[in-house]
């Protein structure tokens, strides 16, 4: 059995005419830490083509040789999952190019399709006990599809690109089952807080979820957030540098560029790379150098998605730009840029890192950026000046680099003269610094914390015991009482919360229940609602229940028609200080507004900015927590509400009022969905019977689970059947 199915989209191995290494940064990290854990790779092999062995043959050998398990795409999926939704769509989005977005329904269904693929995939080999890590945008929605079918899997997924903000990631027509996509996870983790942050703040924009700074809390789960800056696979970098050909290579290249200065260029030909930007900033370097003898531009651009016309679009303009470039600076001793495209060999990536003088690293935004990382790894002899953008997630780390901003062509020409001349103490005290880091936190380091982290979390479920056996134990109960009394919550515990509070009318199976209700001789039904007097009449005033409007500060019994107040004398002199304070946050935070109530006042922002609206709704409960600590209020910061109100509405104070120890009941049945309602549970009395209805896995003072409001009415209806 394996410890970890890992799972990205590409094998480290492609199937072409050979088996080569696959390129990219996930390949580059994982394949390092491989050999320290028994884990087995799950992906795609590349598109196959004619001739090739079939598919039961590549797939042994890929499991015997090098412990991966394939998924083969067809044609229309590599067509509409691959260059389409996640290259055409997806991969401009995370990095901010939304100009270059294409999007067909078609990719979307294909993209689901492949996720739906990879989680059967997995299923067909996860028993029980391994984790599963998934990598990248490719497989956002695997997480979901995943927990579905095998719920209690360990589940990570890290994402190698950036997580662009709110704006951006918005414009998505599928940016909401993106996100529930990815939330099915214990684990999510991103290069940086940058990313996280913006994940997070679209998450709670979008799904109107809760969430701390590291957790997301979704039906009954938690999806817990970390940052983890990938590393690189310093081991074998320093392993290579140890031998023979690398040696016979180093050699062979300094012969080659004796007495001139590289700069080095690597990267996939994309466009987040800003290679453009770079070039032109070399052209007016140029222009203004006098010896273009000695200094050589090394370019290796490594071909990448070329069926997406983007990618193949910019490999022209690079390549012809180089040709004008060249045929404007070349001399009859030197020619300055060398465009190699196609990936290199693993010795003369090291041998070329080790060598060149500069690295120029100047993407438009990258998630991490691992080519930065190992050009540090291979300058053991600190001798190298690293040029990093700004916009790379690396530059987080490698600030002893020369921080660029790649859109500043200017800014880049300078950066790069200044490092032609950097003296050598400060070059050597830069290098060091960043080599130390590196090899510190390298891919392993990397991918152990990853794991660590997802081995620790602790898979919670909801509390399903007391759910199954809440009708047999109230049948037991109920059957002995002679008198009853039914305390039933509203909103959330009897009608499911609607956006608008006027939408929550009454159904026609709840009408019936309470016209049931009001016929029984036995039970008195009190409907107990946080609703105003008048909204409580509009609805329920035929019926023969008594109704307690305002979390218990009135009554009106069907009997009189009447309301009453459970106090007499109410102070409310509080009310305009509050209502002062709460109009200023109303003009400040565009959405929020305040419901005023007899016995309270009420601040919501559900409307409003999320983080804006949390942020202030702080502030207010720290300024009320001193100035209202000698009022007869209550305050309390719930969902997305700050609200005060007069203790003396209080469901559990209403409860004993109606049903104390004196009064006539022998069986008090009471419901409720919210924190409000936990009054009524707090009260500790064996005739008590107490629900709760909703989210099983929260703090509560009920007994009883029950999931929704119609099963609540569902059970009620069958319960009272049995009560003459
Ligand atoms: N790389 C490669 N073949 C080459 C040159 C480089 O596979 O010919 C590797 C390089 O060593 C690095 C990876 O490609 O590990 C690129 O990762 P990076 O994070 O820089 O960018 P990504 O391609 O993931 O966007
Ligand atoms: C980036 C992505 C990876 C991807 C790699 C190579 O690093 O984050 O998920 O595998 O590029 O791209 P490719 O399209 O060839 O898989």
């Amino acid at each position: 059995m394996f410890q970890i199915i890992n799972v990205a989209n590409r094998l480290p191995v492609t199937i072409g005419e050979q088996i080569t290494l696959s390129t990219g940064g996930i390949v580059s990290a994982i394949e390092g830490i491989r050999k320290d854990y028994n884990m087995l790779w799950l992906g795609w092999p590349g598109e196959l083509i004619e001739g090739h062995k079939n598919q039961q043959q590549i797939k042994q050998i890929l499991l015997d040789k090098y412990h991966c398990t394939p998924v083969f795409l067809d044609k229309s999926e590599i067509d509409g999952f691959y260059y389409g939704f996640s290259n055409s769509t997806l991969w401009p989005l995370l990095h901010y190019r939304p100009y270059f977005i294409k999007y067909q329904t078609d990719w979307w269904q294909m993209y689901q399709q492949v996720n739906w693929k990879f989680a059967q995939a997995i299923v067909k080999i996860a028993q029980k006990n391994e984790l599963i890590w998934i990598h990248d945008y490719h497989l956002m929605l695997l997480p979901q599809m995943l927990r579905q079918i095998k719920p209690n899997l360990k589940i990570g997924f890290f994402l190698h690109t950036p997580f662009p903000s709110y704006e951006i990631f918005r414009c998505h027509p599928q940016r909401k089952e993106l996100l529930t996509g990815l939330l099915a996870a214990d684990l999510v983790g991103f290069h940086t807080f940058g990313y996280l942050r913006h994940f997070r703040s679209a998450s709670m924009r979008l799904l109107d979820i809760d969430s701390d700074t590291t957790v997301i809390n979704t039906n009954n789960r938690k999806c817990t957030l970390g940052v983890f800056p990938i590393g690189a696979d310093v081991q074998s970098f320093t392993n290579e540098m140890q031998t023979e050909p690398f040696r016979t290579k180093r050699a062979e290249f300094l012969k080659i560029y004796k007495d001139k200065t590289i700069v080095l260029n690597v990267e996939r030909l994309d466009y987040s790379k800003g290679v453009m930007q770079r070039l032109e900033a070399i052209d007016k370097f140029l222009e203004k150098r006098e010896n273009k003898d000695n200094i050589v531009f090394i370019f290796i651009n490594i071909p990448s998605r070329e069926r997406v016309p983007e990618y193949s679009n910019l490999r022209q303009e690079i390549e012809s730009f180089v040709g004008r470039l060249n045929g404007k600076h070349s001399t009859v001793k030197n020619t300055p840029i060398h465009f190699i495209h196609q990936s290199v060999d693993f010795t003369e990536l090291c041998a070329i890192y080790n060598i060149a003088k500069i690295a120029m690293v100047t993407p438009l935004i990258d998630g991490m950026n691992l080519v930065a990382k190992e050009y540090v790894a291979c300058k053991p002899n600190f001798d190298g000046i690293l040029i990093l953008s700004e916009f790379a997630g690396a530059a987080n780390e490698l600030f002893q680099s020369l921080i660029v901003n790649p859109y500043d062509i200017q800014n880049m020409t300078q950066t790069l003269e200044l490092a032609l001349t950097i003296p050598p103490d400060d070059m050597k005290r830069r290098m060091k610094g960043m080599y130390e880091r590196v090899v510190q936190f390298d891919a392993k380091y990397w991918a152990k914390s990853f794991i660590n982290e997802l081995s620790k979390i602790q898979i919670t479920r909801p509390a399903a015991k007391k759910k199954i056996n809440v009708l047999n134990a109230l049948t037991k109960k109920i059957k002995k009482a002679k008198k009853i009394a039914f305390f039933l919550d509203y909103d959330g515990t009897l009608c499911p919360i609607q956006d608008e509070p006027d939408k929550a009318a009454p159904d026609k199976q709840l009408k019936t229940l309470l016209e049931q209700l009001g016929e029984k001789k036995n039970i008195d039904t009190y409907l107990i609602s946080g609703r105003t007097e008048s909204d409580l009449e509009k609805w329920f005033a035929k019926f023969k229940i008594t109704l307690i409007a305002e979390h218990g500060f009135s009554y009106r019994k069907h009997q009189t028609g009447r309301w009453e107040r459970f106090t007499r004398h109410i102070d409310t002199l509080w009310k305009k200080p509050v209502r002062e304070i709460f109009q200023q946050h109303v003009a400040t935070t565009q959405g929020s507004f305040i419901e005023e109530k007899k016995s309270s006042l009420t601040w919501h922002y559900r409307k409003a900015d999320p983080e804006f609206g949390l942020y202030n709704a702080r502030q207010l409960m720290q300024l009320f927590v001193e100035m209202l600590s000698n009022m007869p209020v209550e305050v309390h910061h719930g969902k997305k509400i700050v609200e005060v109100k007069s203790m003396h509405a209080n469901k559990g104070n209403a409860l004993m009022k109606f049903a104390g120890k004196k009064s006539k009941y022998d069986f008090v049945l009471c419901a409720g969905d919210d924190v409000t309602d936990e009054n009524m549970f707090k009260v500790k009395d064996e005739r008590l019977f107490k629900i709760k209805v909703g989210d099983g896995n929260v703090q509560t003072n009920a007994e009883y689970f029950i999931d929704s409001p119609k099963e609540l009415i569902t059970l009620l209806s069958t319960i009272i059947k049995k009560i003459p």
